[in-house]
């Protein structure tokens, strides 16, 4: 299949959903024509391919039952993009739901997913939410701190059934592709640090605690992990870490997290991490340590969201404008940005694009994608080779799956775009677009009575 103008097709061929093709020479995902779908719903719009989460999620699900020799419970870190239906699909495709917040899990409630299946994890979470999780009968709650611990035993401390948690550790080690994607340093704001002693001592409160269940140990390093290495050491650390614990007080570890995080490939020279390879890392790693520390073998959470649902995502813009720049890049202008993509302006994340109606068309020129927001940093892609391109032409840039819409907001009051979920021909919409009554919805008119003169 050849697919949108890059010069090494095959590494191309990874950014894009896995039933993109070129029809009459205009882009497609399952079946439906991306030009027309921008006619129908307008742009800025986002659609998701239904077919490459599915196989995302029988990869992970096949690579780790296959190779993990005891239970394995597949999580999608729903930061990455939630709404009711994508928690719905997760659901139905077997997966159980991270969670951020009590709004993330009124949304998996609403959705239907058994809050069994839900965990929920938080540097910051407020009591209210934390009581709000327990309530409702959250599987697991991650604790990332002692302050939170002691929120959750004074919680707890007179309920008949026990709240089963997990302590989030900081391992210090830290990997992934922006300072503010890596999370495993002890200096980090998440976890508990092993070295100054506050794992430790979170082990020995949450044993004292008689509403809470210990059950076990987490750790997520970062987000884009490209070291399998670092994977491999978080475990270890966890691992030394139990038996210690065991050891002092004969708790012993039964389910282990080491997290979400694989890369994905944003640009055409980039190499997405493999799940058969993170798999196997993973499995081994669990393996040797339980071997190494004597411990045996724990039930095994993996919380992957970028690798979920990345590359299923591609946004459509519509050029507005142009701008010739003497000695310097021209700028298209589109009518979306940072509103509904911050992750450029934020991390400097990079990524590619191509014209919807001429996908395969040599590049002539090289250009900036300027988003419509009133900030000098909201440039979409910093760089990309194009045909010439005009008002009116349509945009698609591919991996806009995670991070994207979930991070949106309604800055210069943008009603934030629609998605969709495309499958083998249909459209489900997801989210219709926000409208400027819903912006105003929560704005009360002031009343302090008529300004005097
Ligand atoms: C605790 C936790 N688990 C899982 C993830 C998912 O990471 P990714 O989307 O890179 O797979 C994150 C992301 O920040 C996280 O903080």
């Amino acid at each position: 299949m050849n697919l949108p103008g890059e010069r090494n097709l095959m590494t191309a061929t990874q950014l894009w959903p896995i039933s993109t093709s070129i029809q009459d020479g205009r882009l497609q995902i399952a079946d439906c024509d991306l030009a027309a779908l921008a006619a129908q719903y307008g742009t800025p719009l986002y659609v998701l391919d239904a077919d490459t989460i599915r196989t995302m999620a029988a990869r992970y699900t096949a690579a780790l039952h296959h190779t993990y020799a005891g239970i394995v419970h597949i999580h999608y870190a729903s930061k990455a993009l939630l709404n009711i239906g994508i928690a719905q699909l997760m659901h139905r495709l077997g997966l159980g739901l991270d969670v951020v917040s009590g709004g993330e899990l009124a949304i998996a409630q609403r959705a239907g997913v058994p809050l069994a299946q839900v965990h929920l994890h938080g540097n910051g979470t407020p009591p209210a939410e934390l009581a709000q999780a327990i309530e409702l009968g959250v599987g697991r709650i991650i604790v990332d701190n002692l302050d939170q611990l002691a929120t959750l035993a004074w919680l707890t401390a007179r309920r008949v059934s026990r709240q089963a948690i997990m302590l989030r550790i900081a391992p210090d080690i830290a990997d992934g592709a922006h300072a503010h994607i890596r999370t495993g340093a002890a200096a980090a704001k998440f976890g508990l640090p092993l070295d100054d002693g506050s794992a430790a001592e979170a082990v020995r409160q949450a044993l004292a605690a008689p509403g809470l269940e210990l059950v076990g140990l987490h750790a997520h390093i970062g987000s884009q992990l490209r070291s399998y290495e670092a994977i491999q050491e978080t475990i270890n650390r966890l691992l030394r870490f139990a038996a210690e614990q065991r050891a002092a007080h004969g708790w012993t570890l039964s389910e282990l997290s080491p997290g979400g995080g694989l890369a994905v490939a944003y640009m055409p020279n980039e190499q997405a991490g493999d799940i058969d390879t993170y798999a196997v890392t993973v499995t081994n790693a669990v393996r040797a340590g339980c071997e190494r520390y004597g411990l045996p073998q724990p039930r095994l959470v993996i919380e992957p969201g970028r690798s979920m649902i990345a590359r299923a995502g591609v946004a459509l813009y519509t050029v507005t404008g142009r701008k010739a720049v003497p000695g310097g890049l021209d700028y298209l202008h589109i009518d979306g940005g940072m509103g509904d993509n911050s992750r450029p302006a934020m991390y400097n994340a990079q990524y590619t694009a191509a014209l919807v109606a001429r996908p395969l068309d040599p590049p002539t020129t090289t250009v900036q994608i300027a988003g419509r927001y009133c900030e000098s940093g909201d440039i979409l892609i910093r760089d990309v080779a194009l045909p010439g391109a005009a008002p009116g032409d349509l945009l698609a840039v591919p991996v806009a799956g995670a991070y994207t819409l979930s991070m949106s907001s309604t800055y210069n009051g943008v009603p934030r775009p629609p998605l969709l979920l495309l499958d083998s021909g249909h459209v489900h919409v997801l989210q219709r677009r926000e409208t400027v009554d819903d912006l105003v919805l929560r704005d009360l008119p002031l009343n302090m009575g008529a300004a005097s003169s």
